[in-house]
């Protein structure tokens, strides 16, 4: 059983030709929301993708923007804890996708940061202990990420924290997690520039690192052993997510022990279905659909 703290978002989503400089103003297509925050998309990419009992911890305002995360996480099957900000609004994301399925994002975080350590006991969550795994990420207060990776740490549950959006991190965290995954420009924020991936993997003072590629893939080190997944061929629409839907199927398949080689490549699948729709979790595929594309894969 997995355990989810962190974001909850409603995107708010334009495409356009491409996505506008500073300064510059696009005409783009259609408007649309679609539940989001890099909480909600794994913890609901661990339940559909992974197949897994997945409990998420949450804050949101009392606002309409609320009601499509609720459904769409209770749609994925994720049992959801959410705590209710009175002066805040829900999180919001204000994105542009390009038409070559790139996006940018901006997030109003509004409610997601009156989530703090004491509602790890708060919110009727079952105690820490019965879970497998907490994932975290960094759309939360940096304070409320390391009081709950020390209360889990400290239980012996594995502590999984996904560094985005990128930012430093106290050496205090880092050693309260287990598994840190990362993109190319977080892991430079956090480890430095220099080097090669695995110099710079090599530089993290965490027993797994695992940074991801986006259209090449992913890279792993635990301990000395080191993991290459390269990515599965799709035809991508929209890239949002496709990161988060990687971190919540990856974790879920740890959670019911597959070995890390085994886990990425789950992952690795999951997150590039993911690229083949619109939206975060309405990319999201099932376990299903992950299965049956691995199946047809020849690598
Ligand atoms: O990782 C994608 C997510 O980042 C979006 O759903 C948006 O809400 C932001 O949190």
């Amino acid at each position: 059983m997995v355990v989810v703290a962190g974001s909850a978002n409603l995107d708010f989503v334009v495409r356009a030709a491409h996505i506008p400089g500073p300064g510059e103003t696009v005409l783009g297509g259609e408007f649309k929301t679609y539940p989001g925050g890099k909480g909600a998309n794994q913890a609901a990419a661990c339940a559909r993708a992974g197949g897994v009992v997945t409990h998420m911890l949450a804050a949101l305002g009392n606002d309409a923007y609320a009601a499509p995360i609720e459904a769409s996480l209770a749609a994925a099957g994720v049992v959801l804890h959410a705590v209710r900000v009175a002066d805040q609004a829900t999180g919001t994301a204000f994105i542009c996708v390009s038409d070559d399925a790139e996006n940018a994002i901006t997030v109003a975080p509004g409610a997601n940061q009156g989530l703090v350590p004491a509602h790890l006991a708060s919110t009727g969550l079952p105690p820490l202990a019965s879970f497998s795994h907490l994932l975290m990420q960094l759309e939360t207060p940096l304070a409320t990420v390391a009081a709950y990776a020390h209360a889990a740490h400290a239980l012996g549950v594995t502590v999984v924290l996904n560094a985005a959006p990128a930012q430093a991190l106290p050496a205090e965290l880092l050693a309260d997690v287990d598994i840190l995954i990362v993109n190319e420009g977080e892991l430079a924020a956090l480890a430095g520039p220099t080097g090669d991936l695995y110099a710079q993997l090599a530089r993290i003072g965490v027993p797994t690192v695992v940074v991801t590629l986006g259209g090449r893939g992913c890279l792993a080190r635990s301990g000395q052993q080191r993991l290459v997944q390269p990515a599965f061929p799709v035809k991508p629409v929209d890239t949002t997510g496709a990161g988060d839907t990687f971190c919540g199927a990856l974790v879920a398949a740890l959670s019911q022990s597959l070995t890390l080689a085994e886990a990425l490549r789950q992952a690795i699948a999951a997150a590039a279905l993911a690229c083949t729709k619109m939206g975060a979790q309405s990319s999201i595929p099932t376990r299903a659909e992950v299965t049956d594309f691995l199946a047809k894969q020849t690598t």
